[in-house]
């Protein structure tokens, strides 16, 4: 019988009394190196950007900035405010590690992610380039002529460039087993927020190309002949223009890479030969099968997505902390205080800013209609009692959800909040040790001003196993909204990948598909580990600032 990614929905779930099939240790001899490096290729050091607060974060929502021209420096600052290193940290008597800014479960990186650029003075030619974080460099794999780059650019803005992401599995599955594939496409929607917000931060729009297919992607980020469990695998394309000129939705939306550009690239070598991660590997056969189930193949079949909610503004705007500062702040709560509140204005902020609206940023990137709804477990709001709330992301989900969640909710607009929000109080009551329980136990769900669940719609996904990656991606981009709007609320976030599916469906009356939860979360006070020393992120580079 054919293999059926909703198998591996099932199979990769935790419960109270199975974990999902993982080592169950840490084979520290194994771990994979966090960084890729291509060895031999031509490397060009990106300058090191000053730290500037950049426009502030409430701002974003309003008129794009005045878009910035496309160099080596604005390319420098974009990667350092989406994929670069944020921090050092070290533990007494343990190596550092590093942290990024797009979060990661685990902290494993799975993420790699690439430039295609025209010619640009400092970059010379035309090419395909992989990011390293690590040297925040460009590492050459392809250069391209300046008519092969028209071709592959034609139609589009000056000033477009694009992004490719690929994934590499197995530094996830070193540590989670067959969970990985899950967290694999959390990070990956991860980096699509820090991309998105650093894209509107010098006035550019990220938008997915959804009809480009993994072969033919990884024929142009040169991943084609990559096997084994440490090949990349190409996931996705961004393009990235200057926001006022971007091209129409459905030029976008049928966006191909050139057939004859194709041919010619997959005759010719790439630059560099990937490291080596780990000396050895485990292999997660139901993985395997996974990944390749749900290999897209291009040619975007969706419909087109609907225009953003007219939802007004619900809280009047404030000046905010400046948005790259925010970015590169950004940290997961290791520990939640268990008693700062959040106010009422600062939670309405960060729900209005979870929602599609206003001309499309950021969700605007997925050209789907949103696909995930957020139930909360509200601990501390204020004005707002504790119990069960749910935000309706798009109007299409109220009835389906009305129908499977338990027949005692209340569905009533909550006292004193705004009617146009469409967030629902269902029931009210202590939550705190459910959270916590449900999130394999996890206190940070419960020590918090609220926990929430991601209920994802997998209606169709059995027939398009390829949207099952996508439907992470959402959520992972509501995370990153998440830990920056709490950022912004002074308080912290922590994405929560560990927890009892079929518990929270449970809790919320979910029987079985299509709705089912993706991806939890928790926004509080975090408490700082005081054993922890943090050192900047490129001390170790000596490269002037930029
Ligand atoms: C998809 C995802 C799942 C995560 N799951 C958990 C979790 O279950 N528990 C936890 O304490 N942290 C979790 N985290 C937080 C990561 O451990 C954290 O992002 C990583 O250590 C890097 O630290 P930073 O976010 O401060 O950069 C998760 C993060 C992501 C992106």
């Amino acid at each position: 019988m054919a293999f059926s990614i909703l198998a591996y929905h099932a199979a990769s779930k935790h419960s109270f009394s199975r974990y999902a099939d993982g080592p169950g240790f840490l084979d520290w001899e194994t771990q994979p190196d966090p960084f890729r490096r291509y060895e031999g290729s031509p490397e060009i050091p990106l300058a090191l950007p000053p730290d500037e607060p950049g426009p502030g974060y409430e701002r974003l929502w309003d008129r794009p900035p005045d878009p910035a021209p496309l160099s080596r420096l604005s390319l420098s600052r974009f990667l350092y405010e989406s994929l670069a290193l944020s921090a050092w940290k070290q533990a007494p008597h343990a190596p550092p590690w590093s942290l990024r800014v797009n979060p990661s479960s685990g902290n494993l990186h799975p993420t790699e992610g690439y430039l295609l650029l025209p010619p640009l003075p400092g970059i010379e030619s035309a090419g395909v380039f992989h990011y390293s974080p690590l040297r925040h460099s460009l590492e050459a794999r392809r250069l391209l002529r300046a008519d092969q780059w028209e071709e592959l650019a034609a139609g589009l803005p000056p000033g477009a460039f694009f992004v490719g992401l690929s994934t590499i599995y197995w530094r996830e599955a070193w540590k989670y087993g067959e969970r990985a594939f899950r967290y694999c496409h959390h990070d990956l929607g991860h980096a699509l927020g820090t991309l998105a917000f650093s894209a509107r931060i010098r006035g550019w729009r990220a938008l997915l190309l959804p009809a480009v297919g993994e072969a033919e992607l990884a024929s142009l980020l040169a991943l084609e002949d990559q096997r084994g469990p440490e090949a990349e695998h190409a996931d996705c394309l961004l393009g990235i223009f200057p926001d006022r000129c971007r091209p129409p939705e459905e030029a976008v939306r049928s966006f191909r890479l050139p057939s004859t550009l194709l041919a010619a690239l997959r005759g010719l070598p790439p630059l560099g030969k990937p490291n080596r991660l780990s000396p050895d590997h485990v292999r997660w056969p139901l993985l395997e099968r996974a990944i390749a189930s749900a290999a897209y193949p291009g040619g975007w079949p969706g419909e087109p997505a609907p225009p953003p909610l007219p939802v007004p503004p619900v809280v009047r705007p404030q000046p905010s902390e400046g948005a790259s500062l925010l970015l590169r702040r950004r940290r997961s709560a290791l520990a939640m205080d268990g008693k700062t509140p959040i106010p009422r204005e600062s939670f309405l902020r960060l729900l209005s800013q979870l929602l599609p609206r206003g001309d499309g940023f950021p969700f605007a990137l997925l050209p789907w209609r949103p696909r995930v709804s957020v139930l909360f477990f509200v601990h501390r709001v204020g004005g707002l009692a504790p119990g069960l709330y749910l935000l309706l992301r798009s109007p299409a989900h109220e009835a389906p959800l009305r129908r499977e969640l338990r027949p005692e909710f209340a569905w009533q607009a909550p006292p004193g909040f705004p009617e146009a929000l469409p967030f629902r109080r269902l029931a009210l009551g202590d939550f705190r040790e459910a959270a916590a329980k449900i999130s394999c136990y996890q206190t940070i769900a419960s020590g918090g001003c609220f926990a929430l669940a991601m209920l994802a719609d997998l209606s169709g996904v059995g027939e398009q196993p390829w949207f099952y990656p996508r439907l992470f991606w959402e959520c992972g981009l509501l995370g990153q909204l998440l830990y920056l709007g709490a950022e912004a609320a002074g308080l912290q976030g922590t994405g929560i990948g560990c927890y009892f599916d079929d518990a929270l469906h449970d809790l919320a009356g979910i029987r079985g598909l299509p709705w089912q939860s993706l991806y939890h979360f928790a926004v509080g006070r975090g408490v700082p580990d005081r054993r922890l020393q943090s050192r900047p992120a490129y001390a170790h580079l000596a490269r002037s600032p930029g």
